[in-house]
């Protein structure tokens, strides 16, 4: 796929996406009207929409066609956003801009940054509860649910970030120790995206795992990535500081292996998933693609 196309069809999925999460996102009224406006402040900030057009591409992979896709392509990237909210906390990162606007605390101070994390991920999980009344299929909503818990709590993301800032700081930060908070900090949000997609289109048990692995090797080559524009990017261009691990004394991939060996990691862990995605039934180009493409992404 020639560059120009595949711009212009990450920019449909991107407005898919952004559509499908204002459908979605509570109404701004009543008492807690400050809450709300701050969840929805933080969520349409902007920011890539990965993990809902991961989420939609692979229900559409393994041949879904319906609606129940939608609420868990809004619920998932409201626990993203929910994430980056208490991520960028004064006790966690302590950053003040995200997404190229202040952070949610910085704006609503930090009791409302914290309550609007809270509001996002339980909402999520009210919003995901849409699609039973959307299938017929109910045990299928019922695993994605349980798939989209677990890959954002104490055993998926959660958990990652509680290794990550546990961490900082303290010698002995290994390469096994680096990839596991990688894994669930970052690539256990994916894996729910590539997973569920799969799911709720009917997709077989072998399929459902292949398409976490992918995700997977996508999930740690994006957080190494990551680590880099942390240190060679801008504000200007990633909307959000850089020198953030540095501050906080993290230990980083990059910092552990240097640039050349950072890069090649990104590139073998993506060239893997591609190999893996090549040999699935279904159209998995634009996938294919966007794997590629996040290994040389500038923001
Ligand atoms: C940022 O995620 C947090 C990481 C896991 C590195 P994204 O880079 O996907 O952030 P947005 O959604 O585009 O703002
Ligand atoms: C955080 O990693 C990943 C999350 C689960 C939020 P980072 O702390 O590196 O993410 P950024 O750089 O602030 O987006
Ligand atoms: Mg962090
Ligand atoms: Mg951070
Ligand atoms: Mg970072």
């Amino acid at each position: 796929m020639d560059s120009e196309k595949m711009d212009q069809m990450m920019k449909e999925r991107c407005k898919e996406a952004e559509r499908i999460l204002k459908e979605y996102l509570p109404d701004v009224c009543g008492m807690q009207k400050t809450v709300l406006e701050a969840m929805e402040y933080s969520v349409m900030a902007g920011g890539k929409r990965l993990r809902p057009i991961l989420l939609l591409e692979s229900y559409r992979i393994f041949g879904g066609t319906g609606k129940v896709a939608e609420p868990f392509a809004a619920a998932l990237e409201m626990i993203h956003t929910y994430s980056l909210v208490h991520d960028d906390l004064p006790s966690m990162d302590n950053d003040m801009y995200r997404r190229g606007k202040l952070t949610t605390h910085a704006k609503y101070g930090e009791a409302m940054g914290i309550l609007a994390g809270d509001g996002l991920l339980t909402y999520a999980f009210e919003t995901a509860g849409k699609a039973f009344q959307m299938t017929d299929d109910a045990a299928r909503v019922g695993r994605a649910m349980q798939v989209l818990a677990g890959k954002a709590g104490i055993y998926g993301m959660l958990g990652g970030q509680v290794i990550d800032v546990e961490s900082e700081g303290k010698p002995g930060m290994t390469l096994e120790k680096i990839t596991r908070i990688h894994t669930l900090k970052t690539a256990a949000l994916i894996e729910s995206a590539l997973m569920i997609g799969a799911i709720l289109a009917g997709a077989e048990e072998e399929r459902i795992c292949q398409m976490e692995q992918v995700a997977r090797n996508v999930g740690i080559a994006f957080q190494i990535r990551d680590d880099i524009l942390d240190v060679t990017s801008s504000q200007e261009v990633l909307g959000k500081p850089i020198g953030s691990d540095a501050k906080n004394q993290k230990v980083t991939y990059l910092t552990l292996q240097g640039m050349d060996a950072s890069e090649a990691e990104v590139h073998r862990l993506s060239d893997e998933a591609v190999t893996l995605l090549a040999q699935m039934p279904g159209d998995t180009s634009f996938l294919e693609e966007l794997v590629r493409v996040l290994t040389v992404r500038e923001k």
